[in-house]
């Protein structure tokens, strides 16, 4: 902990070097920014599970506090003014003393709507970062979340400090442990629900606190990109079994992905080729790549698959080129990876805001960018039988280059999806999902 300490002092240092760059370079006194507030369900009196602005917990592992402020100025230790109201109803936060508490001022607010009390005077000298548009106007502010201030942070953020790699190495070690307990519960014959239960209990977390929405699908269901159902009752037959998972640390997520085969058959040598290929594109990751030219190197490779399991027929490039490796892999390599699953920032050339676009063909690519030391990215690869996406094959004569007999035989699993965090450092890239010992 003491070591965590001391990462998080320079954690805080670099973000007030970034604070005090970008507010020189906008003119601005300082930012002040919103946790967030609850948000109400329609015709109720009960609030949706609460998110937490992600630039405010990028200062503080605080996720689960609304109507809570950071005031920074680039300069003076950041102050928090942290929500702590009257109220026999919820649990009120308790007074921070972890590690990070000595390294920030912290003010009580008690009422909601006081907080202007203990904000800056001259309001319209800062920037607002948050999601109340609303609550900003009636504060004052005349700069809210800017493209120019929003780009900077967003665009810098990619850099990792070295205790943000701590809490995802963290985020990763807990979701492998998940991960482990759910692949035995899968063979073992539990059901979806009870394997994301298993998952659940292994790593202490809820359903609301982990990073996004698990995917536990047997079968075809592996073939829906973001299957969230959970059947209760298990299929007549067991075949395949596909989980993306993550968790969480100090509000840091991993996100990884495993799919298994019940049985010895063609789809298990499927998934020993795709995780071979996964390891190659991880291999070829290292500062000045592009993330893109990954993802296309990615459907060559997944095309040489398709033809060495009789998927498909043709040459390389023609099966790339024609959209037939797309009809199996829709989505993107991966994305950028940290406060939020799809960090921010993935297509940004520069702190301005220049974005570059995905490749026509690739719209669903979420990183256009040049890898670069400390990035933190998912590498993810997928095949599918998708017959929505497929099916525009038979319309043309791309229909020759398909085998359909070993897509029948194959859609049964449903498809294949490897997923993997990685860090870029200078000399070497740290795969952290496979370091704490997630193999194939
Ligand atoms: N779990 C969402 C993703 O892999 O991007
Ligand atoms: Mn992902
Ligand atoms: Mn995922």
């Amino acid at each position: 902990m003491e070591q965590l300490a001391h990462l998080y002092r320079d954690h805080i240092s670099e973000l007030n070097r970034r604070v005090a760059d970008i507010t020189s370079r906008e003119n601005l006194s300082g930012l002040v920014i919103h946790s967030g507030q609850p948000h109400r369900q329609f015709l109720d009196d009960m609030d949706y599970p609460f998110k937490v602005n992600p630039h405010f917990k990028a200062w503080l592992p605080v996720t689960d506090n609304p109507n809570s402020w950071l005031v920074v100025n680039g300069q003076d230790k950041p102050k928090l003014i942290f929500y702590r109201p009257a109220d026999f109803w919820h649990k009120v936060a308790d007074e921070p003393t972890d590690f990070w508490a000595e390294f920030i001022d912290i003010v009580y607010l008690t009422k909601a709507d006081k907080v202007a009390e203990l904000l800056p005077n001259r309001i319209d000298d800062w920037a607002y970062i948050g999601e109340h548009l609303d609550v900003a106007d009636v504060l004052g502010f005349t700069n809210k979340n800017s493209d120019s201030v929003l780009s900077y942070l967003n665009y810098h953020r990619a850099n990792k400090t070295d205790y943000e790699l701590v809490c995802m190495r963290q985020a990763n070690q807990i979701a492998v442990t998940g991960h482990q307990a759910a692949k035995t519960a899968f063979y073992n014959g539990a059901s979806e629900f009870e394997i994301l239960q298993v998952y659940l209990s292994a790593i202490s977390q809820g359903e609301n606190q982990v990073p996004y929405g698990s995917i536990v699908a047997l079968n075809q269901n592996a073939a829906i990109l973001h299957y969230t159902a959970l059947e209760q009752v298990n299929p007549a037959h067991r075949h395949s079994f596909l989980i993306d998972a993550g968790a969480n640390y100090n509000g840091y997520a991993s996100d990884i992905t495993r799919t298994y085969a019940f049985e010895k058959n063609i789809f298990d040598d499927l998934i020993t080729a795709m995780d071979n290929m996964q390891l190659q594109i991880i291999a070829m990751m290292k500062p000045g790549v592009n993330y893109a030219d990954l993802h296309i190197a990615t459907h060559h490779k997944l095309a040489q698959i398709l033809i060495d399991f009789d998927v498909v027929s043709g040459d390389v490039n023609g099966l790339v080129e024609q959209g037939i490796t797309s009809a199996f892999f829709p989505h993107g390599l991966g994305h950028m990876l940290g406060l939020q699953v799809h960090d921010m920032g993935g297509f940004l050339a520069d702190d301005k805001g220049t974005h570059i676009a995905s490749p026509v063909a690739h719209p669903f690519l979420r990183c256009t960018r040049t890898l670069a030391e400390n990035q933190v990215l998912t590498i993810e690869p997928g095949v599918y039988i998708i017959d929505s996406l497929l099916a525009p094959l038979k319309q043309d004569k791309r229909q020759q280059q398909v085998n359909w007999r070993t897509v029948d035989t194959l859609r049964p699993f449903g498809g294949i999806r490897i997923e993997d965090n990685v860090i870029i450092h200078r000399e070497n890239t740290e795969n952290m999902t496979r370091k704490f010992g997630l193999n194939r």
